[in-house]
C-alpha cells in the first residue's frame, strides 16, 4: 500500500449519519483497509442510532473502485475468504435497517458503483462519471454489481454497461434510473442530507419495515410479495399512531 492508507469518517447531522470515504489521493479506491474502515464506520453508535445514512466520497470523487493493486494478486481461495471479511461490507451496507442515500461526485467506478448500488437512493452532482471498468482488467463486478445493476437498470442496460465497460455521466445515469437527482457541482451532499432528513422525519419503524419489504420483493413470488406488503401494513397499522387508523375501512 502506497502512503497514507485512508480512513472513513463518521459524523452526525441531527438524526442523519454522514459516512465519508477519505482516500482522495487514491481516488477513494476501496482497498481492504478502506472496506474494513467502512465496516467499522457502519457499526458505530452514530450510524446505529441514526434514522438515515448518507454515504459520500466528498466533493471531488466517490470511488474509483476496488484497489487494483490488491486484486491483481488474489488467488481463488483468497477471493472467497475476502467476501467473508472486508468484502462483506457491500452486503452489510445494503442490509442496514435505516434508509441510505449515496451522494456521488466525480468518479464512481467498479466497486464504487457497486457500493452506490447497495444504497437505497443515489444522487450525484454534474461532475459524476459512472462505469464498470472490470472487463478491461479481465474480471467482472462481483460485489453485488451484476445483480444490483440488472435490478436497478434492467438486464439489457446492465449487460451493455458491464460487457462494454464504457463510462457515462450523471444526466445519462438519471435518465437510466441509476440516479434520482442530479445537482449542480458541489451540491450533492447538501441535497443528500435534505433527502435523508425528509425520510428521517417519518416514523423509523415504518421506514425500516418498508425498506425491508422493498428489498425482499424482487426475490419473492408475486403472491408472497403481496402478502408481505399486507402483513407489514397490518403490523404497522397496529403499532403506529392513531393517525393511521381509518375506521370506515376496517373489516371484521
Ligand atoms: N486502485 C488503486 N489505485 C487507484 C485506483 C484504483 N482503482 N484508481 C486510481 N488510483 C490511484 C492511481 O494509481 C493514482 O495513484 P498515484 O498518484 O500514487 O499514482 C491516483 O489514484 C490518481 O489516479 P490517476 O490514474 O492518476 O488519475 P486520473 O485522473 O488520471 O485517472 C481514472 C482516473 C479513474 C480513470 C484511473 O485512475 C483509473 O482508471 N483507475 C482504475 C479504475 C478501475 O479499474 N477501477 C475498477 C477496479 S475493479
Amino acid at each position: 500500500m502506497n502512503g497514507e492508507p485512508g480512513s472513513v469518517e463518521v459524523a452526525r447531522d441531527g438524526d442523519v449519519a454522514v459516512v465519508t470515504l477519505r482516500r482522495e489521493h487514491k481516488l477513494n479506491a476501496l482497498s481492504m483497509h478502506m472496506e474494513t474502515q467502512l465496516l467499522t464506520a457502519l457499526r458505530t453508535q452514530e450510524v446505529r442510532t441514526s434514522r438515515a445514512v448518507v454515504v459520500t466520497g466528498g466533493n471531488t470523487v466517490f470511488s474509483a473502485g476496488a484497489d487494483v493493486n490488491e486484486i491483481r494478486t488474489l488467488t481463488p481461495d483468497a477471493i472467497l475468504a475476502y467476501y467473508r471479511n472486508s468484502g462483506s461490507v457491500y452486503e452489510v451496507f445494503a442490509e442496514l435497517p435505516q434508509p441510505t442515500v449515496v451522494a456521488v461526485a466525480g468518479y464512481c467506478l467498479g466497486g464504487g458503483l457497486e457500493l452506490s448500488l447497495a444504497g437505497d437512493i443515489r444522487i450525484a452532482d454534474e461532475t459524476a462519471v459512472f462505469g464498470f471498468p472490470e472487463i478491461q482488467i479481465g474480471i467482472l463486478p462481483s460485489s453485488g454489481g451484476v445483480t444490483r445493476a440488472a435490478r436497478t437498470l434492467g438486464y439489457g442496460r446492465a449487460t451493455d454497461l458491464i460487457l462494454r465497460g464504457r463510462r457515462f455521466g450523471a444526466h445519462q445515469a438519471l435518465q437510466w434510473g441509476l440516479l434520482t437527482e442530479v445537482t449542480n457541482k458541489g451540491s450533492h451532499i447538501r441535497t443528500a442530507l435534505t433527502i435523508a432528513h425528509e425520510i428521517a422525519e417519518h416514523d423509523p419503524l415504518v421506514v425500516s419495515v418498508t425498506k425491508q419489504v422493498i428489498h425482499a420483493s424482487p426475490d419473492a413470488s408475486q403472491a408472497a410479495s403481496l402478502l408481505l406488503e399486507r402483513l407489514a401494513y397490518a403490523v404497522l397499522n397496529r403499532t403506529t399512531p392513531a393517525a393511521h387508523a381509518h375506521d370506515e375501512v376496517k373489516q371484521p
